[in-house]
């Protein structure tokens, strides 16, 4: 059995553990021969491919990236049913049995659409924004977590330091999973989120009642949040792209409105791609091993045009015209949410 491994969209910290662990399973419990494709889908078409061996993915657990590369800009569903014929012929080419793509939600519509014209494809789940429907968690999402509330803390103890009004823009995209952990486990004092849509007046209270008792503030903002009435902010939109609004900014956005309500100084921090880099926690590269390892068994089992996801604490598959539908964004009912109202934080809704 000849199978290929391909990592597309962004990265994220836990690419490099997958791939290990699909690669070790196939070898180890069938001896198949394991090939990594470069670069994603544009790798896959253009037949660039390389031999991975036992020895070839020794040592990836710990490191960040994706030794195979991958890319959001080449997807061939732009052009049309010729554009996943080609890809489709190509990995027959290359004689692969099956395709093992590791992704986020476009990289899986991708994956269905080959899948449908004949691929032996399954998927594996990727994002730091832990979005991915119906999916509980995906790996690199603790790793995020992890890193922006690093950052908060330290942004805490400066912000203590000089009396200012402190703010700090994760990612997530139109989710605010990794704000609100990464928020409550750092004691933000606010946490805006894209699923509420935060009232400046609110928000400004809470920092004008801390200036007097507590002098700082710590303000934990996702990136897709946006103002009651208002626009999500917009960094760039590049066409071409698997997803081509680029959100970023909301943390300057934001600065500039509480300044101008409050006599303490106001600074604003965007994290950006340091929550994407760099080495998995080790929850991450024991959820990511998991995944490659179920990942594989679906293949040895022949149960193709799936995802493997986890539900409710366990690992199972879901078809992959089941993922392509909307983002898990979280609930206005999510016991966090809940939690992080009922121990005093402010959430920037008007009601607190
Ligand atoms: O989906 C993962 C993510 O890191 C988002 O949180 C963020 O909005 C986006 O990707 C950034 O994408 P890029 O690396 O292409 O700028």
């Amino acid at each position: 059995m000849r199978v290929g491994v391909l990592t597309g969209g962004g990265d994220g910290p836990g690419l490099n553990a997958v791939i290990r662990a699909v690669t070790k399973s196939l070898i180890h419990q069938c001896r198949a021969q394991v090939v990594g494709i470069e670069d994603g889908f544009a790798g896959l078409q253009e037949g660039r491919v390389r031999q991975l061996d036992w020895r070839a993915v020794s040592g990836l657990i710990h490191l960040g990236g994706t030794v195979l590369g991958t890319s959001n800009r080449h997807n061939p569903l732009m052009d049309g049913e010729e554009g996943v014929q080609r890809v489709v012929e190509s990995a027959q080419a290359l004689g692969l049995d099956a395709v093992v793509a590791v992704g986020g939600d476009g990289t899986m519509a991708i994956a269905h659409a080959l899948w449908r014209r004949g691929l032996a494809l399954v998927g594996v789940p990727k994002t730091i924004d832990n979005d991915i429907s119906g999916c509980e968690r995906s790996f690199g999402f603790d790793t995020a977590v992890a890193v922006a509330t690093e950052a908060l803390e330290r942004l805490q103890t400066t912000g203590q330091a000089h009396g200012r009004v402190m703010v700090l823009e994760t990612m997530g995209r139109d989710a605010g999973w990794i704000a609100l952990e990464a928020g409550i486990a750092a004691a933000a004092d606010v946490i805006l989120l894209p699923e509420i849509p935060y009232d400046v007046e609110a928000v400004a209270a809470v920092c004008r009642e801390r200036e007097a008792r507590q002098r700082f503030t710590v303000v934990c903002v996702a990136e897709g949040a946006r103002e009651r009435g208002g626009d999500v902010v917009v960094q760039e939109i590049v066409a071409g792209r698997d997803e081509p609004v680029r959100l970023g900014g909301i943390a300057h956005v934001l600065a500039a409105q509480l300044q101008a309500r409050l006599s303490s100084e106001v600074r604003a921090t965007v994290l950006g791609h340091v929550q994407r880099g760099g080495a998995p926690t080790a929850f991450d590269r024991v959820l990511a091993t998991r995944y490659g390892n179920e990942v594989a068994n679906l293949v040895l089992r022949g149960e193709f045009g799936r995802m493997v996801t986890l539900r409710d604490g366990a690992f199972t598959s879901i078809a992959l015209d089941a993922v392509a539908v909307g983002r898990r964004c979280i609930p206005p009912d999510h016991p966090l949410l809940r939690c992080a109202r009922q121990i005093g934080v402010h959430l920037g809704d008007a009601g607190g």
